[in-house]
């Protein structure tokens, strides 16, 4: 038995707790190497739905089933052991009704063992949320631009540019709060915006291109790698990472081409035969 002693998941309500508190750090993670090697630094992981085009090569995250999310959930949990991991649900999979929303959160649940789940909407999905926690499911809202509603929105396009729009997202945000969302994540809109709504409801807002005063901080965790080959204005990279890959492989590739790699250092030897007494006879 180990002589350590479990190290304590951080759960929603922790979350929650940190509203007002210390800024909270997570970033996206789809796979569980990734995820171990973020999870001492994160408060939570979230297993986006954004895996579809980082991951998958999508052009939108409308294609993601749900067993994908579920796939890649099971992952990070396995890579992550303290971080609360939030997985998302894909388009299609909750906004018909609220029952509908509790069965693919449940099986996303029971299935990953996950602490939360995430879904877009503000007003439109408050009687959702409040079903869900009503129900035993952690929910994270997010507001602002949501990237499922791409199609009515006209493209991936910041929110809340005019001020004129800012009551209906101010609106969400209170709504998400109301009906039970432990956090909100808001995202591509103006700073003053998001202050404000930080300002005002009970629970942390979580910013993605939102700006210096959110409760806490999301990025996509290949744009802050410098993996992705095109980010967004609001990304700041903070590693090299496609480049490190890029030098590696073409290193590898060279070495085999010229017969440098393997050397002997990366070569099996046969076993040295065995001299003692009694050992290669076969049995009578
Ligand atoms: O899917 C995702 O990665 C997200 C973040 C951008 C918040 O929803």
């Amino acid at each position: 038995m180990s002589v350590q002693a479990p190290v304590r998941r951080i759960t929603a309500p922790d979350i929650a707790a940190m509203k007002g508190a210390a800024p909270i750090v997570s970033l996206t993670a789809y796979h569980a190497h990734t995820a171990a090697i973020a999870d001492p630094h994160c408060d939570f992981l979230l297993v986006g739905d954004s895996l579809g085009m980082v991951m998958h090569g999508f052009e939108t995250t409308l294609p993601v089933p749900l067993e994908l999310m579920i796939t890649h959930g099971r992952a990070v949990m396995r890579g992550a052991k303290r971080a609360l991991v939030v997985v998302d649900m894909p388009f299609g999979s909750y906004e018909e009704s609220p029952p509908v929303a509790f069965r693919n959160s449940a099986k996303v649940i029971k299935e990953t063992q996950c602490g939360a789940v995430k879904l877009e909407g503000g007003r439109r999905m408050a009687e959702t949320i409040d079903y869900l926690c009503q129900r035993g499911v952690p929910v994270m809202a997010h507001i602002g631009l949501t990237p499922q509603s791409i199609n009515v929105m006209g493209g991936f396009k910041v929110q809340g540019r005019e001020k004129s729009q800012w009551k209906a997202l101010e609106d969400d945000a209170q709504a998400v709060a109301d009906a039970g969302a432990f956090a909100v994540v808001l995202e591509a809109m103006p700073e003053e915006l998001a202050r404000r709504i930080t300002r005002k409801i009970p629970i942390p807002t979580i910013g993605i291109g939102a700006g210096r005063h959110c409760d806490g901080q999301i990025l996509v965790m290949e744009d802050m790698l410098g993996l992705s080959p095109r980010v967004p204005k609001f990304v700041k990279q903070f590693g090299g990472v496609g480049q490190a890959i890029d030098a590696a492989i073409r290193g590898y590739a060279e070495e085999v081409r010229q017969g440098a790699f393997p050397t002997v250092d990366h070569t099996y030897a046969m076993k040295k035969p065995d001299k003692s007494p009694g050992k290669g006879k076969q049995r009578a």
